[in-house]
């Protein structure tokens, strides 16, 4: 049974209070964090964590991010902490950034995959830095959809995935960043970013000193979204190189029968026929990847069966939203 989520406008520390409860009692709880929501369960409760992957429909080889409410916690966790970790801390943590360290003893296989090491952050979101000092663990938690589907960035869109399958949920708002973190692997001898996401690449590179090394994929490092159709809303996404070209394309394919969604920059032609859901591109970098994922819904919403779009400049955060959109179009995308 789903407990009625707290809103913002509710009594917020009541809904604390219950969500630390039911983590405490190894309930599952969707919770917000200024990336997306993320679905929580006590790391060191085997039952907890189980139910998360079996709730999500997640391959148990797919790890997990533990969630902590400080920096000052961190060695509890992992068995070393590199001078880039200390770095990346201090000017990232509280933020939409996750390590892959090494872990400690009292982090449990079963939330690595069974990997030696183990991805972690502290969220900047108020509402999950006071569940989480309250709890006074970690949480493990992904985010708070069905495996391979769009992320949810408000509490109406976990409710709609997951509501009748988890404990509460607590209502944040909006997800101020609405990508997920970045995961910089520092379990290396050279920190490599995962999965672009809430902070660029070029920040971190500042931070560190040093540009980062492009990443090496190998059989053994899980990387993140590596899964076919990861990010996918239901419609199929297709990328199109030339933004000028999809009016013509939308307007082509819906006149074949389909139902086409498209995402157009600010300054193009709407396309008006009735088959064609036009949404428009914020001009802002950082409007677009807060409004990402419920756009993509959005147009699921509308019936779209295929949705066309193109490719931000990939810098700061444009890097994070082309992974995500090349992520929705899965491998028949050839941007
Ligand atoms: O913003 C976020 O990171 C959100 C919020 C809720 O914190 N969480 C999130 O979790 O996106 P999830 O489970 O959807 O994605 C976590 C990714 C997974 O794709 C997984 O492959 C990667 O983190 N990951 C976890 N542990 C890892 C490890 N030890 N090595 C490499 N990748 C790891
Ligand atoms: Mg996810």
């Amino acid at each position: 049974m789903t407990v009625k989520p707290t809103g913002p406008l509710g009594d917020v520390s009541e809904g604390v209070d219950q969500a630390v409860s039911v983590l405490r009692g190894g309930g599952l709880v969707a919770f917000p964090t200024e990336t997306v929501y993320g679905l929580g369960a006590d790391a060191e409760n085997p039952q907890a964590v189980a139910r998360v992957f079996a709730v999500k429909g997640r391959p148990t080889t797919h790890p997990l991010i533990l969630h902590i409410p400080s920096a000052d916690t961190l060695g509890d966790w992992v068995s070393e902490i590199p001078d880039s970790a200390h770095t990346l801390a201090a000017h990232f943590w509280p933020g939409p950034l996750t390590m892959v360290l090494q872990r400690s003893q009292r982090v449990p296989l079963a939330v690595t995959g069974g990997l030696e090491t183990v991805a972690i952050r502290v969220p900047s979101h108020p509402l999950a830095l006071e569940v989480l000092t309250a709890f006074a663990g970690a949480l493990a938690a992904p985010s708070a959809n069905r495996f391979g589907s769009v992320s949810p960035t408000c509490a109406a869109h976990v409710e709609a995935d997951l509501g009748a399958d988890i404990d509460f949920i607590l209502d944040g708002g909006s997800c101020s960043v609405g990508v997920e973190s970045t995961i910089v692997d520092l379990s290396g001898t050279d920190p490599t970013i995962l999965r672009p996401g809430g902070v660029s690449r070029e920040e971190i590179e500042v931070a560190l000193g040093r540009p980062l090394v492009a990443p090496v994929m190998t059989g053994t490092v899980r990387v993140p979204g590596s899964h076919a159709l990861h990010y996918a809303p239901r419609a199929s996404v297709v990328v199109v190189a030339n933004s000028a070209d999809l009016p013509e394309m939308a307007t082509r394919e819906a006149s074949s029968g389909l139902r086409v969604g498209v995402l157009l920059p600010a300054d193009s032609d709407a396309v008006s026929l009735p088959q064609v859901k036009t949404l428009r591109v914020p001009s802002e970098t950082i409007d677009f990847a807060r409004t990402l994922y419920a756009m993509l819904r959005e147009f699921d919403q509308h019936g779209c069966q295929l949705v066309l779009v193109s490719m931000p400049d990939e810098v700061g955060l444009g890097a994070a939203i082309a992974d995500r959109l090349r992520r929705a179009a899965g491998p028949r995308s050839d941007d």
